[in-house]
């Protein structure tokens, strides 16, 4: 059992597979193109495998896997295999674009959940902000996702300016598909130009939802990274991750395995351990994860407060989010 020494379990795997995606969101990836980490950096699918193994025997209930995009990597299917076969939930955050190409991977893998990022849900609005013109394909994908049975949660980074005269298309949507929209506070990583003017808040989000619906709140799960509504009625959900204006590092369950294989104790952590190098030389793995976790800061890896006014982005030493993967 992974413990840290604020009593919190750590039974939540984020497995990054590659820092390499189709599209080019810049909240995500520095704006100046980024060098892909050379796949002799890689872990292996094999490497993967082991690494997911070694955590599930350490307590491990669930592994998602994320990126960069996870469906990228070539070796997604036999990954995805490799961890079905392991007493662990499995499930995956994608941008969405490749999933009809592996619905039958992810039925055959007993995946019950997938978390799509899709940030807006005007077709001009997506190609400016991924810089690609597919939103089709991804709206397609969400429907079949639905279709096949999958619960699917939509990640929607709320940046100002952008997001406000969405938020009630997005919980319109909610109306008739059983959807669970999740608008996120836009959080601060390497490159992607942050800045606390471009936050808005929950509570400012759901101030311009009450305008013109009547919601109601859900309860919320122990671990859950999110704060859940609903208006009486619609088949869907909407909630907000809040990590800016109230963090909720209080119940952290999380590690993150970054795709050249260092543990991440926290999404802001900056200490790194090298658990690829250490299984290549032939050495423990485990003792490195426990130090780790052991070292975890009680609250955003130490690097800010949730007074999101205050927070320096010059100061925030990080990855850029392309490379944790979420
Ligand atoms: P569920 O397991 O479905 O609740 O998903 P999740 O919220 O754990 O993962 P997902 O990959 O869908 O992430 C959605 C958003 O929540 C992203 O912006 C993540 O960066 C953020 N997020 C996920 N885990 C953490 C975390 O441990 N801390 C913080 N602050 N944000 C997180
Ligand atoms: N702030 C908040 N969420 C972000 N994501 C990527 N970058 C950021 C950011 N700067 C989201 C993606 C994806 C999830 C893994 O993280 O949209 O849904
Ligand atoms: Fe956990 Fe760090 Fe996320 Fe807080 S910011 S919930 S401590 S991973």
């Amino acid at each position: 059992m992974l413990k840290d020494s604020f009593g919190r379990i750590h039974d939540y795997l984020r497995i990054s597979l590659t820092d390499n995606c189709n599209f080019r969101c810049s909240y995500c990836m520095p704006v100046e193109e980024m060098e892909w980490m050379p796949s002799s950096k890689l872990m292996s699918k094999d490497e993967i495998l082991k690494m997911a193994e070694i955590f599930v025997s350490l307590g491990v209930k669930k592994i998602r896997l994320t990126g960069g995009e996870p469906l990228v990597r070539k070796e997604f299917p036999k990954i995805l295999a490799g961890i079905a076969k392991m007493p662990v939930e499995q499930t995956l955050t994608t941008n969405g674009i490749l999933i009809h190409k592996h619905i039958q991977n992810l039925k055959g893998a007993c995946v019950h959940s997938v978390n799509v990022s899709l940030d807006t849900l005007n077709r001009e609005k997506f190609k400016q902000l991924t810089r690609r013109d597919q939103f089709d394909q991804v709206w397609e994908n969400i429907l079949l996702l639905l279709q096949e049975g999958f619960r699917v949660k939509v990640n929607a980074v709320a940046l100002h300016g952008f997001i406000e005269e969405e938020i009630c298309d997005f919980i319109r949507v909610t109306e008739k598909l059983p959807l669970h929209v999740r608008f996120i506070e836009f959080m601060p990583f390497a490159g992607n130009h942050w800045s606390s003017q471009q936050v808005v808040t929950a509570t400012q989000m759901l101030d311009l939802a009450k305008k013109e619906f009547e919601i109601v709140k859900l309860e919320d799960k122990k671990h859950d990274t999110a704060k859940k509504y609903q208006v009486p009625g619609f088949a869907g959900t909407f909630a907000f991750i809040t990590t800016m204006s109230a963090h909720f590092c209080g119940e952290c369950n999380r590690m993150r395995l970054t795709a050249d294989g260092k543990i991440k104790n926290c999404l802001f952590g900056k200490e790194e351990l090298d658990l690829l190098a250490a299984m290549r030389n032939g050495q423990e793995v485990i003792p490195l994860i426990q130090q780790s976790i052991s070292r975890k800061h009680q609250a955003l890896g130490g690097q800010f407060s949730s007074d999101y006014l205050k927070a320096d982005p010059d100061k925030i030493d990080n990855r850029s989010m392309i490379s944790i993967g979420g």
